[in-house]
């Protein structure tokens, strides 16, 4: 995406809305005192797809591989088989008794840059995770395109989300919080431990720059997450919707200082062994 665009969401009335806005005047400043975030903007309204955010097709959503009752020596085999007998832009959701790390360790030796991979659950009984065949295999990804596409499924789940408290599809809507709000912590946690140290080492910005002020809107999204979970769960929908128009209101803006300041900066101050190093120590968070 060039520098004269971002994405981000609106609530209007009760339907979330996604949107490309286009800058004007496009983003020129690279620090965020000069970030024309208040200044006016058109906006082209579109709604965020899995396809758009990860290259995934919604019905090639649907496939369960579930392993807990296999002989742990079959597990990974057949693993293997059904991610090998996918088409690109094809993924299926593991679902197993224990944290499949050494599978992942295994899927970044064997196959780097053709998968992605996307936790759904952690624990403590069940483990799920979203593997992906990319649909274009890309060794040599960088942080900004990792992080974005991270950025848009989340979007595209709370989307999801959203919908099913309009229904009052309850069960529906607690679960799929659940995955956002394990996503996005998860993806704060990539920021926070992984990529803003190198940032901060590279830059010598460590008191005063951008991740401090990334950090101080990680808690306010902490808090957010943490509260709606909540009223999710005992079915408070006014509370949802008064939370989730600020949560959304606060990602926009929050993820456009990212990938247009935060990502490409670092993406241009970390070499290529580094940007791999980040992204294959973010999937295994
Ligand atoms: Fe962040
Ligand atoms: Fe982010």
């Amino acid at each position: 995406m060039k520098n004269s665009a971002i994405n981000g969401g609106v609530l209007l009335g009760k339907e979330y809305i996604f949107y490309i806005a286009r800058l004007d005047p496009p983003l020129k400043g690279r620090e965020f005192g000069e970030h024309p975030i208040n200044k006016p903007r058109r906006f082209k309204l579109r709604r965020e797809t899995m396809e758009n955010a990860i290259g995934v097709k919604e019905e090639a959503m649907g496939k369960t591989l579930d392993v807990r009752d296999m002989a742990p020596k079959e597990r990974h085999p057949k693993i293997f088989e059904t991610f090998n007998a996918l088409k690109a832009g094809e993924s299926f959701v593991l679902v197993n008794d224990h944290e499949p790390k050494p599978l992942l360790y295994q899927f970044q030796a064997e196959h780097d840059g053709q998968f992605d991979w996307w936790p759904l659950e952690q624990g403590p009984a069940v483990w799920r995770v979203m593997i992906v065949r990319r649909k274009e295999p890309d060794p040599e990804r960088t942080v900004t395109e990792y992080m974005q596409s991270d950025h848009r499924r989340l979007d595209s789940i709370f989307g999801r989300f959203l919908a099913s408290v309009k229904e009052k599809r309850w069960d529906d809507a607690s679960g799929e919080f659940r995955e956002f709000s394990l996503g996005l912590k998860r993806h704060i946690r990539a920021e926070e431990d992984i990529l803003f140290p190198v940032f901060e080492e590279k830059t010598g910005m460590r008191d005063a720059g951008p991740t401090v002020v990334m950090r101080m809107e990680h808690k306010d999204i902490h808090e957010l997450l943490d509260r709606i979970l909540k009223n999710t769960d005992a079915k408070e929908d006014s509370r949802i919707s008064a939370d989730s128009f600020t949560i959304a209101n606060l990602l926009a803006d929050h993820n456009m200082k990212e990938e247009h300041i935060l990502y490409p900066e670092s993406d241009s101050l970390i070499e290529e062994r580094e940007r791999k190093e980040v992204i294959k120590k973010a999937q295994t968070l």
